[in-house]
């Protein structure tokens, strides 16, 4: 199958993940490190997605939060999978939990699906072929200011907080804006800069299968994403992350 063609089975594997998150009763927990769980419905999604992303496009290769093997191929095609991004909110019932899915080629995101089965948002973009939310084609806000902006931060929780940039970089951009947000959910964060709901989104250290599917979504809504260096984003290990509708882009990189 051509990769442009993935979309609509994507979409609707997508749906069926969310069901498994949003029936599966009274979850089990596993801890995998400081205030790092895993549910036994992060490791069901994550066999669902493989098995059927195995099936329908076999050129790619996979790479999942919940594997012990976190190398990126830099070549060709490979799924990045977070079967339940925001899963402390998933724990605690909060209901901002998505399933996101990515392809990139060459390391470049061409495919992104991020779907919340609470809400029925599904968020999702090609290459060349724009970003949607549930049909209707998505843009960032036009907001030109910090000061005009809600910004949407995530607080790097598996970081050493000892050590975190986190509080200090919040502080500063909180002089600055109308308000902040912290929703527990990487991929719906950089969905809803795609769609305006916030103008900017930063987090310390995020991992590749936070932003994979994010990434073309945010760019085809006309965003942009860097380090908070203003480096580019290169898939390996965790990273700063700044999204922004590329109007406030350097000035809030000016408060990193
Ligand atoms: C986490 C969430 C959280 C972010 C963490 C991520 P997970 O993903 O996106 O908001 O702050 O950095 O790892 O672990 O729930 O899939």
């Amino acid at each position: 199958m051509e990769w442009q063609n993935l979309l609509e089975p994507v979409k609707a594997l997508a749906r069926e993940a969310g069901e498994l998150m949003t029936k599966a009763g009274e979850v089990t927990i596993h801890v995998k490190g400081e205030q790092d769980f895993v549910t036994e419905t992060d490791l069901a999604v994550n066999d669902l997605l493989v098995e059927q992303l195995t099936e329908i496009f076999p050129e790619g290769k996979i790479f999942t939060e919940e594997s012990d093997d976190h190398t990126l191929s830099k070549t060709g095609y490979t799924w990045i999978l977070d079967p339940i991004d925001g899963t402390s909110n998933y724990i605690f019932d909060l209901q901002l939990s998505c399933v996101s899915i990515g392809l990139l080629y060459q390391q470049e995101s061409i495919l992104g699906v991020v779907y919340n089965p609470y809400t029925k948002e599904m968020f999702y973009a090609t290459k060349g072929g724009g970003a949607f939310l549930n049909g209707e084609k998505i843009t960032v806000n036009p907001v030109e200011t910090v000061k005009d902006s809600i910004i949407l931060c995530e607080t790097n929780p598996y970081g050493d907080r000892t050590t975190s940039e986190t509080q200090a970089a919040i502080t500063r951009v909180f002089q600055h804006c109308i308000d902040y947000r912290v929703l527990g959910s990487a991929a719906l964060d950089i969905c809803y800069i795609a769609c305006g709901r916030g103008t900017a989104f930063m987090s310390e250290g995020i991992s590749p299968w936070d932003y994979a599917a994010g990434e073309v979504i945010l760019k085809e809504a006309g965003g942009k994403s860097t380090r908070w260096d203003n480096s580019p984003l290169t898939y390996q290990g965790m990273q700063s992350y700044l999204a922004s509708n590329i109007r406030v882009h350097d000035e809030m990189l000016s408060y990193l």
